[in-house]
């Protein structure tokens, strides 16, 4: 865990804990990458790897061939306009309509510590911790650029993060057209890539394909990171397994437009690149003026996706989620949006809290519908006032009677939005994000709100945090339920107009960090109409994201899996709800929805009042387990062990303690099929030599017995059944 630079090579190491990255700079300027992959003790005849001995050579040998070495050359940060003609990472267009960029290598600097991002959400060290950073400055004198490539390494974390701080330092304004953050330049290993892809209740579904000539992307223009597609992108070796095969991945730390592409070039080399989104994108930057990239988290794996996904939860655990409730039990909530969309009042509420204590929830959840005159999803988004017709005396009462119930209270928002339909939009229509002259694209009924405006971000934190001052409130559940148009800014100068989706996300991002300073204690969980802003940016300010509308157990299967890929299970937001489920239509057994959801932060989304007495026993035995396994779902290890998407019959994860004292096993038959049988799952990360003891019974099995021959979940009857095994170190 060290960056070092070794003078007589020209080479940069930065060492993690089984991993090396190499950078080198040849010709004295071009900054190019060498290796990225096992640790390495030295770097030792690394440089050849740079190819410069081969032609085209460098500039300083063959300047007749120049652009042949900039086509070929592996970048560690590719720009536009030099003759390198594979996806470039920086376009810069001068004042005068000008567009080409070559930033070339200045000076470094290393340093303990890594910096903070101002206004960006970005992996930290906490106290005691040991970080180090590498900062290569390059400079365009050309143009009057610098661009300062940024590495930082942790002691504990197998992960190198990357971000580009780019300076204006030159006299005239700079127009950013592109400011990607990381660029990896690999060689063809036939490589397969792996994204997560979906829709609207249908998110994180894996999806891999082999990487052919030309370019592959996942991306988003929408605004926020999206259902459909996620800021993540790796480069597999084939036949990559949970276990085996070699793994590069990047994943994105930002909530709005991405771009994660990857392209085989003419020679068969690889490279991967990602940061914000081009389209919709613009920055001016004045003389003196700086714009810092969102960060990158890069990992290699050279044991399959599981130890990617391990190293991912580890560093997200550990440098990114900074909420209070990180390593605490979370209150069993019970939301009542599935139990009564918008008609419900203090009565209902108050019932629902009642028959929810008695069966053990701890937390009762109020979701959208409770201000302005919101009696649908037509109205009243952005007038934060309570509707005194639902909920008499306000919000005081409510959440005291619900107290006295013995529940906490959460609550709702949309902060990000206006209805036509409101008192805000009345009074502001320029707040909304729209083209002056052109008919907005309603969406839901609803129109954004444009937070790159301080007055709008001032007016929406108030609503918030005014309400929050209002009463005793606990959790706030904050929803985003539509995606941009019309992208337009009645304050921002025509020059800046291309500033407006990242300044929004600024917008978001400033909300969120002002709410959880004035509410240190305030439980926040974020949603973008299920999953659809699910993505590490927002786990610096909220620890847990809820998944998806979805909560279907069996699609829940598929979406958990995607999402557990990246992230840690306790960020997951996972409720039981009621059947026919509301989504799918789908009929599942009380216990499989219950141990689906155990897969993530627990709750409730149903009516409980209307439940009969043997399933409010059911939920009361599913809290238990969720008392039993929370700090192993928590903190633990997470091993996929059969995966539903791939074998179409069952699924089944484990969760191992840190020190194999313990594991959790959740196994589902999704289909019976003909000819049942047992299955062997072999489970994975316990003590070889120890002897574990399934809970609940006398069965006593070795490590090595449950970890090299597997132990047998038996067959039983009908779908969509379930079971969690437990098993104790002896
Ligand atoms: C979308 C969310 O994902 C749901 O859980 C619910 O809060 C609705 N919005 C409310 O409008």
């Amino acid at each position: 865990m060290s960056i070092t630079f070794d003078k007589d090579s020209n080479i940069f190491q930065l060492n993690t804990k089984t991993t090396s990255y190499l950078i080198g700079i040849a010709d004295g300027k071009y900054v190019g990458h060498i290796y990225y992959g096992k640790k390495l003790n030295n770097c030792q005849g690394g440089y050849a790897l740079l190819r410069t001995e081969e032609k085209p050579f460098v500039p300083s040998q063959n300047e007749r061939e120049k652009a042949a070495f900039a086509d070929t050359f592996p970048y560690e940060y590719s720009t536009h306009g030099i003759g390198d003609y594979r996806e470039s990472c920086l376009s810069v267009r001068t004042a005068q309509g000008y567009r080409a960029c070559e930033p070339v290598f200045k000076s470094y600097r290393i340093f303990d510590g890594k910096p903070h991002l101002p206004g960006l959400p970005a992996t930290f060290a906490r106290d005691g911790d040991w970080a180090q950073t590498l900062e290569i400055i390059c400079e365009d004198a050309c143009i009057g650029l610098q661009a300062i490539l940024r590495y930082s390494v942790f002691a504990d974390a197998d992960a190198i993060i990357r971000s580009v701080e780019l300076i204006n330092s030159g006299t005239e304004p700079l127009y950013l057209e592109k400011a990607l953050s990381a660029c990896i330049d690999l060689d063809d290993e036939s490589f397969e890539m792996l994204t997560l892809t979906g829709s609207w209740a249908r998110e994180r579904h894996m999806t891999r394909c082999p990487v052919t000539f030309g370019k592959h992307a996942a991306s988003s223009i929408r605004g926020c990171s999206s259902h459909q597609e996620h800021p993540f992108m790796a480069l597999m070796t084939p036949g990559t397994t949970q276990d085996m095969g070699e793994v590069y991945a990047m994943h994105f730390v930002y909530s709005g437009n991405f771009l994660a592409l990857c392209q085989k070039s003419q020679y068969d080399s690889v490279r991967m690149v990602m940061g914000i989104h081009p389209e919709d994108f613009e920055w001016k930057l004045e003389s003196g003026e700086s714009f810092q990239t969102p960060e990158v988290v890069c990992v290699y794996s050279d044991q399959g996706l599981g130890k990617m996904s391990r190293t991912l939860h580890d560093l997200y655990r550990g440098h990114l989620i900074r909420s209070p409730y990180l390593h605490k039990k979370r209150p069993v909530l019970i939301n009542n949006w599935e139990a009564t969309y918008f008609d419900f009042n203090t009565d209902k509420l108050v019932e629902i809290a009642k028959d929810a204590k008695e069966a053990g929830i701890e937390m009762l959840v109020m979701d959208d519908g409770w201000f302005g005159h919101r009696n649908l999803d037509n109205s009243s988004l952005g007038d934060w006032t309570v509707n005194e017709e639902k909920l008499p005396g306000g919000l005081p009462a409510l959440v005291k009677q619900v107290k006295e119930e013995g529940l906490s209270f959460g609550i709702w928002f949309e902060p990000e939005m206006v209805s036509p339909d409101s008192d805000l939009y009345r009074e502001h229509p320029d707040w909304a994000i729209q083209i002056p002259g052109r008919t907005p694209t309603q969406s839901r009924a609803q129109y954004v709100l444009d937070l790159s405006r301080p007055e709008v971000v001032d007016y929406v934190y108030e609503s918030v945090a005014n309400i929050l001052r209002s009463a005793d409130i606990s959790y706030v559940k904050w929803d985003m339920n539509r995606q941009f148009t019309d992208l337009g800014s009645a304050k921002l100068p025509p020059e800046r107009q291309g500033e407006l989706a990242h300044r929004y996300i600024l917008g978001v991002y400033e909300l969120q960090e002002r709410l959880v300073t004035e509410f240190p204690d305030l439980l926040l969980e974020n949603c973008a109409s299920g999953g659809g802003r699910f993505d590490p940016g927002m786990l610096y300010y909220s620890p847990q994201i809820w998944c998806s509308d979805d909560t279907d157990a069996v699609e829940r299967l598929a979406i958990q899996e995607g999402t557990a890929l990246l992230y840690p299970l306790s960020c997951m937001g996972a409720h039981v709800s009621d059947c026919p489920n509301h989504i799918v239509g789908r009929n599942t057994p009380f216990e499989t929805r219950g141990h689906v959801a155990l897969d993530g932060t627990f709750g409730y989304e149903l009516d409980i009042t209307k439940l009969t007495a043997e399933e409010k026993e059911k939920i009361k035995k599913q809290i238990e387990l969720y008392h039993r396994y929370d700090h192993l779902v928590r903190e633990g290890a997470y091993y996929r062990i059969a995966s539903w998407q791939e074998n179409h019959l069952y699924d089944c994860w484990e969760v191992a303690a840190k020190d194999q004292s313990e594991a959790v096993v959740t196994y589902v038959q999704v289909l019976a099929g003909a000819g049942m049988r047992s299955r062997k799952l072999r489970l994975r990360g316990l003590d070889e030599g120890a002897l574990y003891r399934l809970e609940g019974t006398e069965k006593v099995y070795g490590g090595q017995m449950l970890m090299y021959g597997g132990v047998l979940a038996e067959a039983q009857e009908g779908d969509y059944v379930s079971r969690v095994m437990h098993f104790v170190r002896v």
